[in-house]
């Protein structure tokens, strides 16, 4: 049977009904005799009809259970008979389910779906949800609601709120090759398309601008590709975007006497650097002036004056050389230049990009395996347009001037500058902590959210988790969360590819979909709904 073309109200599958349970450790329902268990999936969504709401819930759990603890000793599969006649029956399947909204069944004004503070009585009937309780739950797909996946047993689509989405930090997590960079697309591809904020994404592994690696089959296309007047391809590295028939919008260049001892110091653990030798970088700014950098590599090849300088900073024999060495790293990589940076500057071009409602993409070329460049550039560039946003939204209270549009970032292996060692001085822990304060939020992909800091972890509003291994990892991201043993539960019975569990700000209830795929139907389905922009003041204001 077709369920899409059920009419609204007409319930899914019948699976059972309430015989106990709570609203915080969820609902005890009974499986029909009819349903086997190897029917239910952990994550599916089921509604609950009560005397007067609907209850819309997700299955966390499926256990086995006797009615008498001898039961399973007196029958055997030897015996098919009896084994028959105890299952479903003496012998039958508990569904723990979570109710997480609840919608009136007479409607009225102002009777909307609400978050779920009360549950179903004795025996209320739980259906799987159809459809039409998909949309009703989730928003019909239109310039606001954006179709992210489907339900496991339903050909419908659940959509996310993307105005809500942008309004917080959120995180794409899982293992290598779960298909986060690929769902990140797909979210971009919405936030572009619906103009609800304006995007950067420093694209480390090169996923996000122009044609992009797939696993499976051909290259797909990029963010460029599908929105060509909406993208600006920035470069670390002209030659490799060139030659991949592309002209870069702008090469990104960092003037190395703008390096900070700050943007030092969070390159510790990429560069193996002592805590000694990163206090040594502050105190040598504090001798050197602005131009310590500079000032030096060059006391370098002067013998006193290096020793001098050693003792002036009260350095240890190998520090100074030590350090030396590892800038010289540094200070190789071909995007950082010479001279002060008068002339326009990258950050400068970002900006003035993003003021024009285009995105951001930063392609980091052959630095694509640096994690040092990656978190230098990143860090750099963040900070100082956080910087500007702050000011320009200080100025919007006070002068009625014009706010900046909404930003989103993107960081791809995010734990690099939001472990708990850094994130309390990287500007993107600043970001996470401030919520959307500055019109600045995060959206960070990462396969180890165990190694984010908890409280950065604990500001995301919308978590769309792919598979993960780890339980660490699955334990952070459930963590404190009502209903967080469960969550986990599902998470653990996730596929390898393409599906995720979301929760959190953006969707009414906890849904476990496949992700969209990817690919032709989706460019087109993009072309068909271009949909004009969403204003700025509606979403922050
Ligand atoms: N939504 C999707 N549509 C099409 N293919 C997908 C999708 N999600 C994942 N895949 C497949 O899985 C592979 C791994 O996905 P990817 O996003 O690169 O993983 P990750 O970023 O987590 O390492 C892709 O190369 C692609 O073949
Ligand atoms: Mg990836």
């Amino acid at each position: 049977m077709n369920r899409k073309t059920l009419p609204p109200g007409e319930p899914g599958r019948y699976l059972g009904q309430v015989i106990g349970g709570s609203l915080t450790a969820g609902l005890a329902v009974k499986l029909d005799p009819s349903v086997s268990p190897e029917e239910v999936k952990a994550g599916v969504l089921v509604t609950v009809v009560g005397e007067s709401n609907r209850y819309v819930g997700v299955v966390t759990n499926i256990e086995l259970h006797t009615a008498d603890p001898s039961l399973p000793l007196l029958v055997s599969r030897d015996v098919p008979l009896l084994a028959q006649a105890a299952r479903g029956n003496v012998a039958y399947a508990i569904l723990t389910v979570r109710p997480s909204i609840a919608l009136p069944l007479v409607a009225g004004p102002g009777t909307g779906a609400q978050p779920a503070r009360s549950i179903p009585g004795h025996f209320a009937p739980v259906h799987l949800a159809t459809s039409a309780d998909i949309s009703a739950v989730f928003g019909e797909e239109d310039e606001r609601h954006f179709w992210v996946g489907s339900p496991l047993d339903l050909d419908c689509k659940v959509c996310l709120d993307l105005p809500l989405f942008v309004m917080r930090s959120n995180g794409v997590f899982g293992k290598t090759g779960s298909g986060k960079s690929f769902l990140t697309r797909i979210l971009l591809a919405g936030i572009l398309q619906s103009g609800t904020a304006g995007v950067l994404v420093f694209d480390m592994h090169n996923d996000y601008g122009w044609l992009a690696k797939s696993e499976e089959g051909p290259a797909v296309k990029g963010l460029k590709q599908l929105f060509p007047s909406k993208v600006a391809l920035f470069t670390l590295d002209e030659a490799w975007t060139r030659r991949r028939g592309v002209a870069p919008d702008h090469v990104v260049r960092i003037p190395w006497e703008q390096v900070e001892p700050e943007d030092i110091a969070l390159l510790q653990e990429t560069l193996n650097l002592t805590h000694v030798q990163v206090e040594t970088v502050y105190l040598l700014r504090e001798h050197l002036g602005k131009r310590w950098l500079d000032e030096f590599c060059s006391l370098r090849s002067n013998a006193e004056a290096w020793k001098a300088l050693r003792e002036q900073v009260a350095a240890g024999a190998g520090t100074l050389d030590a350090l030396y060495r590892h800038l010289q790293t540094i200070r190789r990589y071909s995007f950082l230049t010479e001279g002060d940076g008068s002339s326009p500057s990258s950050v400068q071009a970002i900006l003035d990009t993003l003021a024009r409602g285009m995105t951001v993409v930063l392609e980091f070329g052959r630095y694509r395996d640096d994690p040092t460049a990656y978190v230098l550039v990143a860090n750099f560039l963040t900070r100082r347009i956080h910087e500007r946003y702050v000011k320009q939204t200080e100025e919007a209270f006070t002068d009625r001037a014009q706010a900046p549009i909404p930003l989103v970032v993107v960081i791809e292996e995010a734990h690099k500058f939001l472990s708990p060692a850094v994130a309390r001085l990287t500007t993107f822990g600043r970001i996470a902590r401030e919520m959307r304060k500055f019109n600045v939020t995060l959206l960070i992909v990462d396969q180890r959210p165990s190694q984010i800091d908890p409280e950065v972890r604990s500001q995301l509003g919308t978590r769309l988790v792919c598979k993960l291994d780890d339980e660490q990892d699955m334990d952070a991201l459930v963590e404190r969360m009502q209903g967080g043993r469960e969550l986990k539960a599902v998470l653990a019975s996730m596929e390898e590819k393409q599906q995720a569990l979301i929760f959190g700000h953006a969707v009414p209830v906890p849904v476990l979909v496949r992700v969209r795929p990817y690919g032709p139907d989706f460019y087109s389905a993009i072309a068909r709904t271009a949909t004009p922009s969403l204003q700025g003041e509606d979403l922050f204001g």
